[in-house]
């Protein structure tokens, strides 16, 4: 299984944000392998970059574009009074969530800034227009039903025959999480376009095998 450099890994580690370290090694590890297709890789949900840093490493290594995409303004829980709030990461000008400068001082840092393209806006806007095809597919943004089965429904159709589809905050049991990223990733196997590849707490990484979504 392919690893982080030590580097890459400290900067990852010492980023704020929401991916465990053993998540992350199996995030690397499937990105390294989708790389392999030479097309770009795509994360929905870059908040301040804790996992872009692991894509654009991949994405480094193989000389392909990683891409990220954010509002920035936060997701539903991350919205002030609320489980994960960061009053760290509020524009004290506009009063609203920014994780943008946060995430270009993280890339900055890691010396990974020139492997990123950074998309700032609503995923399914950005989705609808992209129009390329893309190697690997992170979803990590909105955890609602609307959100991530807007960003199942705009990104999937991009994504090649062979490659790779990750979802975060797959919890089968409700007990442990919400279920819209659970709902995506059992669409996805019932869809007979995926195949899983590996599980990994709560990381799902799926290879695309065929058409349909
Ligand atoms: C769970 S965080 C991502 C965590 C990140 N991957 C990490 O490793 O720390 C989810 C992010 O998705 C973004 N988001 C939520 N809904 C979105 C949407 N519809 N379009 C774009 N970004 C969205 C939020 O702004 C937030 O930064």
């Amino acid at each position: 299984m392919a690893t982080p450099k030590p580097q890459t890994l400290a900067a990852f580690e010492a980023a704020k944000g929401f991916m465990p370290v053993g998540e992350g090694l199996a995030l690397y590890a499937a990105a390294t392998d989708a790389a392999g297709l030479g097309l770009p890789l795509l994360e929905v949900g870059t908040y301040c970059g804790r996992s872009t840093i692991l894509l654009a490493d991949a994405a480094r290594e193989a000389g392909v574009p990683a891409l990220t995409v954010d509002h920035h303004r936060g997701s539903e829980e991350q919205q002030p009074g609320w489980e994960y709030h960061d009053p760290t990461v509020v524009d004290p000008e506009v009063g609203l969530m920014d994780t943008l400068p946060a995430f270009r001082r993280t890339l900055h840092r890691a010396g990974l800034e020139e492997h990123v393209i950074a998309l700032v806006g609503r995923s399914p806007q950005v989705a609808a227009a992209w129009g390329g095809p893309l190697g690997f597919v992170f979803i990590d943004g909105g955890h609602t039903d609307e959100h991530a089965t807007g960003d199942y429904e705009g990104w999937v159709p991009h994504l090649a025959v062979g490659g790779t589809l990750v979802i975060h905050d797959v919890f089968p049991d409700p007990a442990d999480g919400g279920q819209a990223p659970y709902r995506i990733y059992l669409r996805a196997l019932a869809s007979g376009a995926f195949e899983e590849v590996s599980v990994t707490d709560s990381l799902r990484v799926l290879r695309r095998t065929g058409d349909g979504i």
